[in-house]
């Protein structure tokens, strides 16, 4: 039987009343608004109960337990929206299995200088990135972030402070463990988004294992550490996965990946002509990295020990199809950011309500159950 995904209601109302509206605006104004907005409902009982009623679906089968946290569901949100966490509570509201803020860096930083730096791609439903992570630094971050109490988890995903100069292994470890110290008591998990943004070329200092092998004893010297997750965009050549995890196994609080392949230029199979993305700076990140993500999971599967480390997979997830896909080939969890912004929060609600329907459909008891089910058939 295909199973067609179905378009709740709030949805529908944002496709057809909402982003036209919002699409009229700068996409950094519609970014800084939502989260202002986000920041103010969340600081309301009614405001939160509100986004409750507005979007809220649970269903005890999609409540899993990774890296021993539990999540309400594994549909999460990355890091790249709520950089500085001023609207996680109305995150989790609108239903959420886990709000990851950042990326944050030790220090403060604005970004890159140029505008504009955000940039929709609406033929494809893509976005073209060049904010280079702007973010009020950690110990802002921490500061905003003491005594939050949230339903879900709540990540923080940290990074090298933008200087737009290169950074050599040594540097970025420092900073990393500078970020790291401040934010972990805070955070359910840690993610490290590995993909530098004072890194020439794509090419990060992490990139080669034993700065990586570096950078995890410097963590394990910080004491207690909650889970991390290492954001890594590497080609998933069976020989570059096993060579991270030569270099992980070693340290039992790395639980897991978010790995994704660096979409590079020129972009091929889209709808917008080339000539219109060679006028954009930055990466592109959409539907269009969808199926080369969920391969990358799968190759990542096929090489860990799924009792050891968690995958968890983001790229161009829009519909519960494609999120149950990736959890399929591999992914314990999923993030969805980019389906946000073209279709609304609605579309967290479509996604868990069909991940249930689908797991009707095959028989399964559980989400855990689908979680790689497609290496062992
Ligand atoms: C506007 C925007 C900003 C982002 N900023 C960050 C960031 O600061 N740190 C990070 O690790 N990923 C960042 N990302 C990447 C997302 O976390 C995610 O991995 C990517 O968008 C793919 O998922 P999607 O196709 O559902 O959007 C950003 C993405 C977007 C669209």
């Amino acid at each position: 039987m295909r199973l067609r995904t179905r378009i709740g209601p709030a949805m529908n109302l944002y496709r057809k009343l909402v982003r036209p509206l919002l699409f009229q605006c700068d996409p950094e104004w519609t970014h800084h608004t939502a989260l202002a907005f986000g920041g103010l409902v969340g600081q309301s009982r009614l405001g939160l109960k509100a986004l409750e009623a507005l979007y809220g679906f649970e269903d005890p089968r999609l409540q899993t337990t990774v890296a021993g946290l539990r999540f309400p569901n594994p549909v999460c949100l990355p890091g790249g929206f709520d950089k500085s966490g001023h609207a996680v509570a109305a995150i989790a509201a609108v239903g959420f299995g886990a709000v990851e803020v950042g990326s944050v860096s030790a220090h403060p930083s604005a970004g890159n200088p140029e505008r504009p730096r955000l940039f929709r791609v609406p033929d494809d439903e893509a976005m073209m990135v060049y904010y280079g992570v702007p973010n009020d630094g950690a110990r802002v971050v921490a500061q905003r972030l003491a005594g939050t109490r949230l339903p879900v988890p709540l990540g923080i995903n940290i990074v090298e402070t933008n200087t737009g100069k290169p950074i050599n292994g040594a540097e970025l470890i420092d900073e990393l463990t500078d970020a790291l110290r401040v934010l972990k008591p805070l955070a359910s998990y840690i993610t490290v988004n590995m993909n530098c943004p004072n890194s020439a070329g794509g090419i990060s200092p992490l990139d080669d294992p034993a700065t990586l092998q570096r950078l995890l004893e410097s963590f394990a010297a910080c004491g207690q550490l909650p889970p991390v997750f290492l954001k890594i965009r590497l080609n998933p050549e069976p020989a570059a996965i096993d060579a991270v995890l030569a270099v992980t196994d070693a340290f039992p609080f790395v639980k897991g990946f978010v790995p994704s392949v660096g979409s590079k230029r020129p972009y091929v199979g889209l709808k917008t002509p080339q000539a219109v993305l060679d006028r954009m700076p930055g990466s592109l990140s959409g539907p269009f990295a969808r199926d080369g993500a969920t391969r990358v999971i799968g190759a990542w599967y096929a090489r860990i020990d799924p009792q050891r480390y968690a995958l968890l997979g983001a790229g161009g997830i829009v519909t519960a199809e494609h999120a149950y896909a990736r959890i399929r080939a591999g992914a314990s969890l999923v993030q969805v950011y980019g389906a946000m912004i073209y279709n609304g929060p609605g579309v967290i609600h479509d996604i868990k309500e069909g991940l249930c329907a689908l797991l009707e459909r095959d028989g399964l008891a559980h989400i855990h159950d689908a979680v790689g089910a497609d290496a062992r058939t």
